[in-house]
């Protein structure tokens, strides 16, 4: 069973505003893929591609990229270049014809399909020597900011934890379990799992929180009692500032991201 939210406009342009871009991951399996095929290659796409931040990074390696998305909202903000479009479909029904795609990605959405179906599927417009590549990242994201690392991680990780009853039960309790999950299911041998890349990204107390509204167990959260979740992250906020000893929310730290991902080929 696949699950659909990310279907409103506010949340789609917040998405856009606050998510984190992952190039480094990306360059980082360009560089996998660069072993196994030749590039640039034909065709790329991207499943769950929301607003295409992600997508638009794979166009200087593929003559074409499709990013595709169940959003119609998602979509409406989809980022542009000259090689890339969009097509709204379900993950687990491409409409690409059997072994046509030289890569297929899906970044931090494929915890939402209906996993074996869209691995089926993968597998089906993948040509042969054609890869996919998956990549998330868990809820342990933190800020740093030298000495106050470590207390400003422990406010991250305590807010997780107030967050964790509002996790959507198709993800279970861990994102990374999901992932290994997937690259167990993945039926060929040459496959590589990878773990722990850090991305660090400049962003402020406030910029934390506004990405912090865009998660689902907040989304959830506030759907369920509004009051509780402004409540709490009033909350965080405010003991961010008291750990930075500041009191502007627009204060400058890091953010500091890890992804796990993972790319596996077709014979
Ligand atoms: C967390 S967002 C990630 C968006 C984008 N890949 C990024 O990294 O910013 C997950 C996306 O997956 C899409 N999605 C969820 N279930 C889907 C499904 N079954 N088929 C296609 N897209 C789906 C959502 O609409 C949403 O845009």
């Amino acid at each position: 069973m696949a699950v659909r939210l990310f279907e409103d406009q506010d949340h789609a342009a917040d998405y856009l505003k606050y998510r984190v871009t992952p190039n480094e991951v990306v360059s980082h399996i360009m560089e996998l893929l660069r072993k196994r095929m030749a590039l640039p290659a034909k065709l790329a796409i991207d499943v769950g591609c929301g607003s295409g931040q992600g997508t638009v990074l794979l166009a200087p390696y593929f003559n074409q990229v499709v990013g595709t998305d169940i959003s119609p909202a998602q979509l409406q903000y989809a980022r542009k270049c000259d090689n890339v479009t969009y097509k709204q479909c379900p993950a687990e029904e491409l409409p690409f014809e059997s072994g046509s795609v030289d890569l297929v990605t899906s970044m931090t959405a494929a915890h939402w399909f209906d996993r074996p179906r869209f691995l089926q599927e993968v597998g089906r417009v993948l040509r042969g020597g054609g890869c996919v590549a998956l990549l998330s990242y868990g809820l342990d994201m933190y800020l740093e900011l030298g000495d106050f690392t470590d207390k400003l991680r422990q406010v991250c990780m305590e807010l997780y934890t107030d967050l964790h009853p509002y996790r959507n039960p198709h993800l279970g309790t861990s994102s990374m379990q999901i992932y290994k999950d997937m690259f167990n299911l993945w039926p060929h041998p040459d496959k590589e799992w990878h773990e722990g890349l850090e991305v660090r990204r400049a962003t402020t107390v406030n910029g934390y929180i506004n990405l912090v509204e865009t998660f689902s167990p907040y989304r959830k959260c506030k759907e369920d009692n509004p009051q509780e979740a402004q409540e709490m992250c009033n909350r965080v906020r405010k003991r961010l500032l008291d750990v930075l000893q500041v009191s502007s929310p627009e204060t400058e730290v890091t953010l500091v991201t890890k992804y796990f991902y993972w790319v596996g080929c077709k014979p």
